[in-house]
């Protein structure tokens, strides 16, 4: 079988460790798919930057568009973030016929849906599992592990920059600044953190899930957003004499409101003892409640260059098996050796 090709544009936080990833596991890859899967090419902005790849520089490029109309890119990756740009390159890949993996969820929430009619149209897939809540397998677990219950609220963490920054200041009493420039140093925020601070990237996740969960495109405009940047030092300490903590949470619900869908983001009073409460630094966690499967909680990483990588890379994985085997069932290859099980403590 021929090498699958992938191009990946963008390669900083999240780009860096995808490439890492695809160029250090590519035996294991390979035989997960069934072929391997090569880099096309890397799109940036700055070729002088020094950067520590381990892949030949040569396949660095300052030309996104030339990369993604090259006719033997089978998958293109976005890491670019933001709209523009990256939603004409998305389109004029799915136009070459390429399969799209993405992580921009200020684009999904954006134009999710008018992104999806593309792909249909030009009969190629699209996955942004590491849109939302990065590691956490969410999306797909909401599209088609709960495909057929009825998803009836939705609530969560699904911001690492905010929880990081209010978990510090619970935690040292800090400052809401210094937390937010460790936030930014550790990769968890995103270009412009004012997306993090003010809600607007957590508004933007909640019309993903919300498509997902109650099958509607709703707008970011349909989400009441507030963030955390009035969140004081003093509303902290008091929220710890209550037996609180603050907790930027993101609520979606049935309920009356535009599209029978309410849909909110702001700060909270969580209680110590909610599963929420304990949820540290830059890890997200959701409630899903549905009518039939009851309560889940999914629970992980929710930024950061190496756990966003994870879920980046699934999704090429997936895209990759489909390439080759078209909408036919994959399956595991590998027999394992039965060895028992061990026992061990919890
Ligand atoms: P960065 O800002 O670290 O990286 C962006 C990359 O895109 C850089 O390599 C930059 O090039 C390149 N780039 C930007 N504009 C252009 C352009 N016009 N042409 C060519 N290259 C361009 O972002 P992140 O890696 O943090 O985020 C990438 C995406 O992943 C975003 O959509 C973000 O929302 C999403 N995401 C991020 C997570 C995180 O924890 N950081 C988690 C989940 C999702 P150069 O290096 O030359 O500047
Ligand atoms: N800036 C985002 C966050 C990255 O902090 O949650 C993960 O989507």
């Amino acid at each position: 079988t021929r090498p699958l090709k992938a191009a990946v544009l963008g390669c900083g936080v999240v780009g860096t460790e995808v490439v890492r990833r695809l160029h250090e596991t590519r035996a294991a890859l390979a035989d997960r798919v069934g072929a391997p899967i090569d880099i096309a090419g890397i799109a940036v902005r700055d070729l002088e930057r020094p950067r520590d790849l381990g892949v030949d520089p040569a396949l660095l490029t300052n030309d996104p568009l030339e990369l993604v109309k090259r006719d033997d890119v089978d998958i293109v990756v976005e890491l670019l973030g933001g709209i523009e740009p990256a939603r004409s390159l998305i389109v004029a890949a799915m136009e070459h016929g390429a399969s799209v993996v993405s992580a921009n969820k200020a684009l999904l929430g954006e134009y999710g849906s008018v992104l999806h009619e593309t792909a249909a149209r030009h009969g190629v897939d699209l996955f942004y599992e590491a849109s939302v809540a990065a590691a956490i397998p969410l999306l797909r677990p909401l599209r088609d592990s709960l495909g057929g219950d009825d998803v009836t609220r939705v609530a969560g963490i699904i911001n690492g920059t905010t929880n990081y920054i209010l978990d510090r200041m619970t935690e040292t009493g800090g400052e809401f600044d210094a937390a937010l420039r460790e936030a930014v140093e550790r990769g968890y925020a995103e270009a412009d953190p004012t997306a993090d601070v003010e809600g607007t990237d957590a508004a933007a996740k909640a019309v993903i899930l919300a498509s997902l969960a109650f099958h509607t495109w709703i707008s970011p405009a349909d989400v009441y957003r507030e963030g955390i940047t009035g969140v004081t030092a003093e509303d902290v300490a008091d929220a710890g004499r209550q037996d609180c903590v603050v907790k930027l949470i993101a609520i979606l619900e049935r309920a009356g409101g535009q599209h029978g869908i309410q849909a909110r983001v702001h700060p909270a009073m969580v209680p110590r003892t909610h599963p929420l409460a304990d949820v540290k630094g830059a890890d997200n966690a959701v409630v899903v409640q549905a009518a039939g499967a009851g309560q889940l909680l999914f629970r992980g990483a929710g930024a950061g260059g190496i756990p966003t990588a994870s879920a980046v890379v699934g999704d090429v994985v997936t895209a990759a098996r489909k390439r080759l085997l078209g909408h036919q069932e994959t399956f595991t290859r590998a027999t394992a050796t039965g060895r028992g099980i061990p026992m061990r403590e919890l």
